[in-house]
């Protein structure tokens, strides 16, 4: 008799452990938080424990339960390095989209933070690869008109980035350096405009340069908001104006001209001045170089975003 009773205080334990197991899983699968896909910049990696790796702490410190995924193109942290440098954005952004559909965690919509040129990247996995859905895309100091200079690299990379600077002077159009240097890839030279819109193989195209591809516009479009943090004292991005889409008028490399004033904007060609009509454009500035924030201005102005 005691043993009988024993066995079915069992039982109810069991199953109200399940049906616990069975709602709770109901209700995270309403309320639990959005997802977040990071996407480092030149010369960085997924997961080193000073850049990304501190950042997807820090999100999972302040978010309970979120799923972070740091991306790692390659195999291992020194091929993911190396690709920042050296692999074909567009494969790079091919094989992401590849890892975002195939990722359970992340069926259901993510959000999507890009750190310097992960910026642009990420623009371009939104503008291609609708499925999984993004819903905000929050970028970092991201070079969105490109960039006409390269007057510092970060860490220890300075001899592969005088390698760079010689390949983009050599010739940044010529197909060779296009399809294997990621930096000649959104080179912007306004000295030559006309060279820029016809060989740029990268960010002419997801800037709509040589005409107008409709699903880019359709997919961006479908963002709930597009964050673009600009960083005030950056030595690293010329012009910084890229930061939020601005960029140096054609013919000189002095004056620059604003989102607002470019025909991208004015001609709606990205869907840009529909998705700022509708407030989906956020113009955040940092006081401070190239990616230097603080840990409470991250909590204070992006977690909020992301909850
Ligand atoms: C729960 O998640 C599944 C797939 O993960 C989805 O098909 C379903 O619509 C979600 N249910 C609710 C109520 O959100
Ligand atoms: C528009 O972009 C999509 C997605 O990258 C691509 O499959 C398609 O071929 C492009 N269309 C044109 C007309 O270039
Ligand atoms: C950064 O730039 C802004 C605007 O250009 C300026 O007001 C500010 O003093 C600068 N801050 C530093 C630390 O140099």
């Amino acid at each position: 008799m005691a043993a009988q009773g024993r066995g079915w205080m069992l039982l109810l334990l069991c199953l109200s452990f399940v049906w616990e197991t069975v709602s709770w899983k109901t209700a995270s699968n309403d309320t639990g938080p959005v997802p977040v896909v990071i996407w480092h910049g030149m010369g960085d990696s997924c997961c080193n424990p000073l850049s990304m790796g501190f950042i997807k702490k820090l999100v999972e410190q302040e978010i309970t339960g979120i799923y972070v995924l740091s991306l790692e193109i390659g195999n291992s942290i020194a091929e993911d390095m190396e690709n920042s440098f050296f692999m074909n954005v567009n494969d790079q952004v091919e094989l992401v989209c590849n890892i975002l559909s195939k990722d359970k965690n992340l069926q259901n919509g993510y959000n999507a933070m890009g750190f310097s040129q992960g910026g642009q990247f990420l623009r371009a996995v939104a503008q291609r690869c609708p499925s999984p859905a993004m819903l905000k895309l929050i970028t970092f100091g991201g070079q969105h008109q490109g960039v006409y200079g390269l007057p510092r690299c970060p860490g220890e990379t300075s001899q592969i980035c005088n390698l760079i600077r010689k390949m983009l002077n050599v010739g940044a159009y010529s197909s060779p350096i296009q399809d294997h240097l990621v930096q000649a890839e959104y080179w912007h030279d306004p000295l030559n405009e006309d060279l820029y819109r016809e060989k740029s193989i990268f960010l002419a195209d997801i800037n709509q340069e040589r005409g107008i591809n409709e699903s880019y516009k359709v997919n961006l479009m479908k963002l709930k908001k597009l964050v673009m943090v600009k960083f005030l004292n950056d030595t690293m991005v010329d012009p910084v104006d890229s930061e939020w889409f601005g960029f140096y008028k054609v013919g000189q490399a002095k004056d620059t001209y604003s989102l607002q004033e470019s025909a991208l904007y004015q001609e709606d060609r990205l869907g840009l001045k529909t998705m700022d009509k509708a407030g989906k454009l956020q113009f955040l500035t940092v006081n401070g170089d190239h990616l230097q924030f603080s840990e409470e201005w991250f909590v204070t102005n992006i977690i909020p975003y992301l909850k």
